[in-house]
């Protein structure tokens, strides 16, 4: 990473600690020193490139001279399940947060068109083009200055490669975290604690998150009692790079160069066809390729399914001059765009997370949540495109600004400084390869009933092995685990709990079900 940065876990207070550092935790550390508060940023991350910001390709959204249709795009993308004065809060703070921060304090460039104007990019269900973006690469081009403007412009502490392991709490108050570096574990005592870790894409063996995406944020708050909501809304991208395609193999797996293809190149006019050459989106929906993102992901499913392949026609589109990042990458895979670039759905965004109110204020005194790791109501069931940096900065921004001012008071931390730290790095490995095909097969963009309680069953005996783990022994990968472990039950439950198919969470007949995995039969 950049600038100067401390990088040593050691017992310590602060008037505001952030954990993350994406847009969301940046924006919330950015706000809390311009107030003026003690900051001390926690990230588990050594490089720019383990946020997910960094690799968010289409854009950021801004409301251009149509809030109103704003609005309405937010809410039809959900659903109608979005909260509306969430959306108010995220829309009316748009253009100003993008303008001071992202134009004014960092500088970016944003891509323009011949005359100088704003190009502005169209996504699906955007009624409007209204992303702002440079290439298909806007997170890279907002998160490394960003990081470098905190690190050097302002008197932020950042703590590297350093993961918050446990909250500190004492009756519905959140006291700061527990935070480890390089095997040491230390208290940071904090008036305001923020979360701002990220998504689940770990939980899931074909995601567009980095791999340090276990959801950790939303564990410790779920096991420090804070209310958390929505988590059955996984939002599946439906346009990954399918490596599987290239490799030969019929299946994708983790260690796959998996990458985003942005919607943005359907946005201009890329078709979607399947293995004989037939464009499918229009027998599906009348938005054809611009179909919201849980109908397209579904069909993409079905045709690879019967069909074998799918693949992303750019043909007419001006691929290699719009989007000369993709074009590279999908070179470098091993892959002639030109005749067609082979894609498959991948997990990419948790529309719930830890319930907060307008200002991310949790449900726990002193703990507030931003990012993906936040519920806001923002996204219901299901999230429009290129709005997650946008809330990610919106909240960011509020949250940084209301954290400041509580008092900092030290207790007594939980004992787990006490204990033993070996782990069997194969215990954590193959109990994440068994979370994963777990989640996949039962809580993945199809469920069904059965397959559901299954899934819950397998889940609660694997989170029972890692707590009995946890009961004796501490390491990074054993918390991340145990955090993969929490998340991942409570996306399960959270399913099961919910019998109407809205938005990302798609419910099909138990008879079209995959026969019981052998560890649950
Ligand atoms: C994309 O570029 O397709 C992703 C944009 C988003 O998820 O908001």
């Amino acid at each position: 990473m950049t600038g100067e940065a401390s990088t040593r876990a050691s017992e310590r207070e602060t008037d505001v600690l952030v954990v993350g550092a994406g847009i969301a935790g940046l924006s919330a550390a950015l706000a809390a020193d311009r107030a003026g508060a003690d900051v001390v940023l926690a990230t588990k991350a050594e490089r720019p490139e383990s946020a997910s910001t960094w690799w968010a390709q289409g854009g950021i959204a801004v409301t251009r001279d149509d809030p109103e249709q704003f609005k309405q795009d937010v809410l039809a993308a959900s659903a109608e399940t979005a909260d509306p004065q969430a959306i108010d809060v995220l829309v009316e703070d748009a253009d100003r947060a993008v303008q001071d921060i992202l134009v004014d304090t960092l500088d970016i460039e944003f891509d323009t068109n011949g005359d100088g104007e704003y190009d502005y990019g169209q996504e699906a269900a955007h009624e409007d083009p209204r992303i702002l973006h440079v290439n298909a690469e806007t997170g890279k081009h907002v998160h490394v200055p960003f990081l470098n403007y905190v690190a050097d412009e302002t008197d932020v502490t950042i703590l590297e490669d350093t993961a918050a392991v446990e909250l500190v709490r004492h009756e519905g108050r959140v006291y700061g975290a527990i935070l480890e570096h390089d095997g040491e574990w230390a208290p940071t005592f904090a008036g305001s604690t923020v979360l701002a870790t990220g998504g689940i894409g770990a939980l899931y063996s074909l995601s567009t998150n980095p791999p340090d995406a276990t959801g950790d944020g939303i564990a410790m708050a779920a096991l420090a009692g804070a209310d958390v909501n929505d988590m059955e809304y996984v939002q599946f991208h439906p346009t990954a790079f399918d490596p599987a395609a290239v490799q030969g193999d019929t299946e994708m797996d983790a260690d796959s160069d998996v990458f985003l293809i942005s919607e943005a190149v359907r946005g201009e006019g890329a078709l979607l066809r399947n293995a004989d050459g037939e464009r499918f989106m229009p027998a599906y929906h009348d938005g054809a390729e611009l179909a919201p993102r849980d109908v397209v992901a579904r069909a993409v499913t079905r045709e690879r399914e019967r069909t074998g392949r799918v693949f992303l026609d750019v043909s007419q589109i001006e691929f290699e001059s719009t989007f000369p990042d993709l074009a590279a990458k999908c070179e470098q895979a091993g892959v002639d765009w030109a005749e067609g670039i082979p894609v498959a759905p991948a997990q990419h965004f948790l529309c719930g997370g830890i319930v907060v109110d307008d200002r991310g204020r949790s449900s726990l005194d002193g703990l507030y949540a931003v990012g993906e790791c936040a519920r806001t109501g923002v996204h219901g069931a299901n999230r429009l495109a290129s709005t997650s940096l946008l809330e990610g900065l919106v909240w960011g921004l509020r949250a940084g600004e209301d954290a400041v001012g509580n008092s900092v008071d030290t207790i007594e931390p939980p004992e787990l400084l006490e204990r033993d730290p070996d782990l069997p790095e194969r215990f954590a490995r193959e109990k994440f390869h068994r979370l994963r095909q777990v989640m996949d097969e039962q809580v993945g963009i199809e469920r069904t009933p059965d397959g559901l309680r299954r899934a819950q069953a397998v889940l609660r005996r694997l989170k029972g092995e890692v707590d009995a783990y946890v009961r004796t022994r501490t390491s990074r990968s054993l918390y991340e685990l145990r955090s993969a472990a929490v998340v991942s039950l409570l996306v399960a439950r959270a399913a099961a709990a919910n019998d109407e198919s809205v938005g990302c969470h798609y419910l099909v007949e138990d008879e079209l079900s995959e026969p019981a995995t052998p560890e649950t039969s």
